[in-house]
């Protein structure tokens, strides 16, 4: 079968370099070549955003984006405290879900799914519930493709003087995360989105300061993260982890820095996604939001209402492409397209025709 280009949020093509590194050698969790291995790709998780690590520590999970988020959500409230969860998609919403679930207080911001985060019910939250600790926002709400500005979400934080629980999954590695300047207690990403590893492996960088002051309880046995920060400091892991996915993920991010780290990655992924954008545009279809609240990472479109989305999808995977359906409410009206993994020039001039082609058949 010819190659399918993956245009979904996650999981992507990988790079040759990347699939080579699944057929290392098998090895057991337990020997000291997985223990260089762990360390390894803790530390350049580290310098991605170029961190300390005295300051802070990359927590490695085996699981997805999801295992991550949960992890840091259940890790890092203390008992009697409360999260105010900031939504504006369905990412948002699975993180009240999750708190809920483990018996966590939450405070709720919610704005419409096509605006930006709210801050006006966030400072009103703050104001109601002084038991409020810790503040939860997606980065890049994949919902809508909108990149939401944590710069003034930051300010309020400091304002009250409450940490910051960041969901960067569809973020981390494409997009500016500004560890020095927002109160960020934690923030959650995958392996298999903007770093182009496989999926299995995720993980949370914690300031270690802030985690070992928030003091939180066990919520979980699994994704307890103070119990994989202890061991994994400590050269081990309490469970099994999915080696050939540390083993990719710690390749593509020599092939990340070898490329030239987010910076770089950015602005691959804006190039593409304009180029894609500009496309559509003179096709008929507009974007879903302005370009400029959109991340590089994926944009949403608005589906003409002439076109069913399974006529688009299907058209565009038989000549090898593969889109996004919208999701929850919005998900009638719209696509996604995501520009994240190995995908080249060639790819890219195909994509523009066939999109072409697919668009003017089923008008
Ligand atoms: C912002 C965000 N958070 C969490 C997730 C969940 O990740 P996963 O599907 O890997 O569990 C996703 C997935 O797309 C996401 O975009």
């Amino acid at each position: 079968m010819n190659r399918l280009v993956l245009l979904n949020p996650g999981p992507v093509n990988l790079s040759e370099r990347v699939r080579q590194a699944l057929q290392k050698p098998d090895l057991c969790h337990r020997e000291p070549e997985f223990m260089t291995l762990q360390a390894s790709i803790r530390s350049r998780l580290l310098r991605v955003y170029g961190l300390d690590n005295a300051d802070w520590a990359a927590v490695l999970l085996t699981g997805s984006g999801t295992a991550a988020v949960e992890a840091m959500v259940t890790s890092c409230v203390p008992r009697g405290g409360r999260l105010l969860v900031m939504i504006n998609g369905v990412y948002g919403e699975r993180i009240v879900t999750m708190a809920e679930r483990s018996g966590i207080s939450v405070a709720i911001a919610a704005s419409d799914w096509l605006s930006p985060l709210n801050l006006v019910a966030a400072r009103e939250q703050l104001e109601r519930y002084p038991d409020v600790t810790h503040v939860a926002a997606v980065h890049h709400e994949t919902t809508t493709g909108r990149l939401n500005a944590i710069d003034p979400l930051a300010a309020l934080c400091r304002e009250f003087k409450r940490p910051l629980l960041l969901d960067a999954v569809s973020s981390f590695g494409a997009e500016t995360i500004n560890f020095d300047r927002w109160p960020i207690a934690a923030c959650a990403a995958t392996a298999n989105k903007c770093l182009h590893g496989v999926p299995g492996a995720s993980f949370v960088i914690v300031n270690r300061q802030a985690f070992a002051e928030a003091g939180a309880p066990a919520r979980s046995l699994y994704l307890d993260l103070a119990g994989y920060l202890a061991q994994q400091d400590a050269g081990g892991t309490p469970f099994t982890q999915s080696v050939q996915a540390f083993y990719a993920l710690d390749e593509a991010l020599g092939e990340f820095m070898d490329a030239g780290g987010v910076a770089a990655r950015q602005q691959t992924y804006r190039q593409r996604i304009e180029r894609i954008r500009t496309k559509l545009s003179a096709l008929g279809v507009a974007g879903l939001l302005p370009q400029a609240d959109s991340s590089c990472v994926l944009q949403a479109f608005q589906l003409p209402q002439e076109l069913g989305y399974e006529a688009l999808h299907d058209g565009l995977k038989s000549r090898g492409f593969v889109i996004y359906a919208g999701q929850g409410r919005l998900a009638a009206g719209m696509f996604r397209i995501s520009m994240m993994g190995d995908i080249g020039e060639s790819d890219l001039l195909r994509l523009e025709q066939v999109l072409s082609d697919v668009l003017k058949q089923i008008r």
